[in-house]
């Protein structure tokens, strides 16, 4: 069974709520980081403590959710390892798995409908990435990361 993280800000609440139980009606199992209310909360820590499972191998992906999806991508992709893909197209949702071997899927609730939301989260859970050339570019963003890149 695949392992899953979920976390949201104020703005998701219900989204990240309804995207939750659609991923374990399908039978994945799903850690809710929050947050939990509909008070007004800083995404970064929700951000943080999704990458922090994807790092760990706790889940083997995460998916974050905010006002624009734009917050979250931002400071998921800080972490080292994690590529963050915020996506509002189910084919970018599809081939950012495939191709970027992205870990975590990002979104905005202010910018996506419900049905859009689960089509994007099932786009990216079901994909696998392609291995090949594209894990040659993988490898040169991990470079990158590690400062280690050279043309
Ligand atoms: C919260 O108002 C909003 O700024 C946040 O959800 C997100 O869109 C940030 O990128």
């Amino acid at each position: 069974m695949k392992k899953l993280v979920i976390g949201c800000d104020h703005a998701a609440l219900d989204m990240k709520n309804s995207v939750r139980e659609h991923l374990i009606a399908r039978g994945f199992d799903v850690t809710d980081v929050g947050t939990y209310t509909s008070d007004s909360c800083n995404y970064p820590v929700f951000a943080h403590r999704v990458c922090e499972k994807v790092q760990s191998g706790e889940a083997e992906m995460g998916i974050l959710i905010c006002g624009t999806g734009i917050g979250m991508s931002l400071v998921a992709n800080k972490h080292k390892g994690i590529r963050a893909a915020c996506c509002s197209d189910t084919f970018s949702a599809r081939l950012t798995r495939q191709h970027n071997d992205a870990n975590v899927l990002c979104f905005g609730a202010r910018v996506v409908g419900i049905g859009l939301a689960l089509d994007l989260v099932d786009n990216f859970v079901d994909a696998e990435f392609e291995g090949g050339k594209h894990a040659v570019r993988v490898d040169m963003i991990t470079a990158v990361e590690n400062g280690t890149f050279h043309e």
